[in-house]
């Protein structure tokens, strides 16, 4: 879960990274106040997950609350790169730049270790300046058993070349940056630019996390992170069963065991869809091993109640699951969302193969369900699913 830049100041400041003040709002009128308390002056900051906001023109600096009201009602609403600007956050200025440094960890997951990246030329140019001049980017790689102490710190410090002057200020910015990636279960957390003021202070000014979504178990304040105003009903509704569901912009509803055989259904329902006037998958959900009626009722819940399913294809390959098992939790499931009042219009077209396939088309054909058709091969059945819904 990639963070805005306020929530990534907020973990900033729970581990003593020095950070400036910072408020998110999502009226033009409520930076009047906050600037006036941050002394009459702030700046106007886009907050959008998308990089390059300064030079969109989603980063401005505002010298008194009218200003700022009028830098804020500018920056929202205003699109960056596909992302509306839907909040601001209006931080304290701070005291003048002399130089912008860059640093992050990040998982390394080619190399199978963490890596930190640090660069004294940081700023809004640091893609320009890794691309042409790499060695003005230090990599050191991190052992994740030994992390970042104050001589790994330094280490760091050394192969980036930062100035004396900041070596000891740096370092210990590293080491509480280290400590945000490691207790709050981080991908990613980077500072750019990371500024030198003429007080001598190193304050982070910019900052990017990505949270690891596999730990959220461990972090219950995760949950209040999430967007949920960007986030698809559809994909919250599927989240909240535990189903693993991705939303997608094509027609048949895809429902399948296991996530490479989801991902090939995607391939041919594409490739099926072609020949029927482009129709196209409308998501990705993978019911799993084991999947029970109920299971399967609330994934068909989720497809069915998608408007922009025509037709759906059920693609099951039986394996310690057996395909009679499968083939009761379809006519069940649809019985279940019968009784549950939901109405079932939308023509299924299922495909089972593998462990106990004949007893569980068996199943289907006795059922005789009206909206339900069978249709042995895979290829086959992605071609009625995309006859289907483009007859629709
Ligand atoms: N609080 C601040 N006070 C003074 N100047 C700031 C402040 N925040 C940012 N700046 C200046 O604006 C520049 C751009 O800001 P920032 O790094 O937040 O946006 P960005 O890098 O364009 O965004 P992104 O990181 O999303 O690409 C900084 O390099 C810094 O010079
Ligand atoms: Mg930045």
């Amino acid at each position: 879960m990639d963070l805005f830049e306020y929530q990534a100041r907020d973990l900033f400041a729970k581990h003593d990274v020095p950070v400036l003040a910072g408020e998110v709002i999502d009226t033009p009128e409520a930076a009047r106040e906050i600037t006036e308390r941050l002394g009459g002056k702030s700046v106007v900051k886009a907050q959008v997950k998308v990089g390059g906001r300064g030079k969109a023109g989603g980063v401005k600096l505002a010298a008194s609350a009218d200003e700022a009201v009028a830098r804020a009602t500018d920056i929202l609403g205003m699109d960056i790169k596909g992302h509306t600007v839907h909040k601001v956050m209006i931080a304290e200025t701070a005291p003048e730049i002399l130089e912008e440094y860059y640093v992050s960890f990040l998982l390394d997951r080619a190399n199978r270790t963490f890596l930190s990246i640090a660069s004294v030329e940081g700023g809004m140019e640091i893609e320009e300046v890794a691309a042409t001049r790499p060695e003005a980017v230090a990599k050191t790689p991190i052992d994740p058993i030994d992390g970042v102490d104050e001589a790994k710190a330094r280490e760091i410090v050394a192969a980036a070349k930062f100035p004396a002057e900041v070596a000891d200020k740096v370092a210990n910015v590293l080491v509480k940056l280290w400590d945000t990636f490691i207790k709050e279960d981080a991908l990613l957390v980077e500072v750019n630019p990371l500024a030198k003021v003429a007080s001598g202070e190193v304050i982070a000014l910019d900052g990017k996390v990505s949270l690891d979504d596999n730990a959220e178990f461990r972090h219950p304040d995760f949950e209040e992170l999430h967007d949920k105003a960007a986030a698809n009903p559809l994909e919250a509704a599927a989240k909240e069963k535990n189903l693993n569901y991705v939303k997608l912009d094509g027609e048949v509803g895809i429902i399948g065991n296991g996530a490479g055989l989801v991902m090939s259904t995607l391939d041919v329902v594409a490739y099926a869809g072609e020949k029927h006037g482009g129709v196209k998958p409308a998501n990705f959900l993978d019911i799993g091993g084991g999947a029970s009626a109920q299971v399967m009722a609330n994934g068909l819940e989720i497809i069915l109640g998608d408007p922009d399913v025509k037709s759906v294809f059920v693609n099951v390959f039986g394996g310690i699951t057996a395909c009679d098992e499968v083939a009761n939790g379809i006519v069940q499931a649809l019985k279940l969302l019968e009784d549950r009042g939901e109405k079932v219009e939308k023509p299924l077209v299922v495909r089972l193969d593998g462990n106990n396939a004949e007893l569980g088309r068996q199943i289907l054909t006795d059922a005789n369900h009206p909206l339900v058709q069978r249709v042995d091969t895979m290829d086959g059945a992605a071609d009625k699913a995309a006859e289907l819904a483009a007859a629709k």
